[in-house]
């Protein structure tokens, strides 16, 4: 008898964007009273990727969609829907979402956005995965795209040598495979808004007389992102009856080489099963695990068959884990 099969949501696509301009550190220094060895050695970050004017979250977003489309080797008119997981829309509305479906020509897609901060992308391919496993879309373009640079508060030294600009893509589409087949195999989300204070943005367009910058407890978020990162990833190792020794890979949320050094370590994951990408990138919110994801898979460190663990926490607080096979 031949063994049932599970409709899955399987990545068959990435792509990515990063703008032109590179900041180092140093450059940094030039606007706020800071240095490269502080900002190394408390957060592993090098340098970031800050966008021009023309370089807009759904501009970037469109660029990482097109790589993940001929990478699978699918027409944009094939998509189904674009969620694009960003906290730096160009416009309150339409979505970016939006945007990017007339950008790439993806005529018969619906889009929108998803606000989750840093947990926007793990965010994103839950609700992906959902909408696949009930039959309601095929192809769908899960995006990360963030323009930080625009939300920071360059006078706050604390904030402001943290975070960069880019944007991940992927495309998942339906397939029906057997239960050791590739696809999303679990995911997990959590919020607690009583921490809101800790990471947020002041104000938006609903509060125009806010600053609408980055404001941020690091510290306390430090304190909270190492034990609920822990957490999220220990409650998707036991959904599946799995050990941190079954993961090829665990893709971490980049905002702090520290704060990915504490998980690993706490959950058993050696460090060359971990991939870091914030030295390079700093904390790109809800593009950096797509854009991680890029790294390692254009590398040829990833390989298909391989079980890849994403784990995520950002302002919210919002937090997570997706575990897919490859
Ligand atoms: O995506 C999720 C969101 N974000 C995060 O996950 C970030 C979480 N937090 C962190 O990554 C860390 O808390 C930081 C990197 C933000 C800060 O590291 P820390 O070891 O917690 O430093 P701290 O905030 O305790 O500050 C230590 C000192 C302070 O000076 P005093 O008060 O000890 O004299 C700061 O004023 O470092 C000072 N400082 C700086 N010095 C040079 C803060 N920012 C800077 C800076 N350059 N850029």
């Amino acid at each position: 008898m031949s063994e049932a099969l599970v409709r899955r949501a399987v990545m068959t696509g990435i792509g990515r964007y990063l703008p032109e301009r590179v900041v180092s550190n140093d450059e940094m220094a030039t606007m706020v009273d800071t240095s490269d060895a502080w900002i190394t050695e408390r957060s592993g970050i090098k340098q970031r990727h800050f966008a021009a004017a023309h370089e807009t979250a759904s501009f970037m977003a469109a660029a990482a969609a097109r790589g993940a489309l001929a990478a699978a080797g699918v027409a944009a008119a094939a998509v189904d829907a674009i969620i694009v997981a960003t906290s730096t829309p160009d416009t309150a509305f339409p979505a970016t979402a939006v945007h990017v479906q007339a950008m790439i020509g993806a005529k018969k897609a619906f889009g929108f956005d998803l606000a989750a901060a840093c947990s926007g992308f793990v965010y994103a391919v839950s609700v992906a995965d959902a909408m696949i496993r009930a039959g309601q879309v095929a192809c769908v373009l899960v995006i990360g795209s963030e323009v930080y640079s625009r939300i920071l508060n360059f006078t706050d030294r604390g904030t402001c040598v943290l975070f960069g600009d880019g944007a991940g893509a992927i495309l998942l589409e339906a397939r029906d495979v057997t239960r050791d087949g590739a696809g999303v195999l679990s995911t997990h989300l959590h919020a607690d808004g009583t921490l809101a204070e800790m990471l947020y943005v002041d104000g938006a367009v609903g509060l125009p007389e806010k600053s609408g910058k980055l404001v941020m407890n690091g510290r306390e978020v430090f304190r909270n992102a190492v034990t609920l990162l822990a957490s999220a990833v220990k409650e998707a190792l036991d959904a599946n009856g799995l050990t941190s020794d079954d993961i090829s890979w665990l893709v971490p949320h980049q905002a702090n080489r520290r704060i990915i050094d504490a998980v690993s370590k706490k959950l058993g994951f050696s460090a060359d099963r971990v991939v870091i990408t914030v030295d390079r990138h700093a904390n790109t919110s809800a593009a950096s695990i797509p854009l991680a994801m890029w790294e390692a898979w254009h590398d040829g460190r990833m390989r298909p068959g391989q079980l890849v663990l994403l784990e995520a926490l950002g302002g919210g607080l919002t937090w997570g884990s997706v575990l897919l096979r490859i």
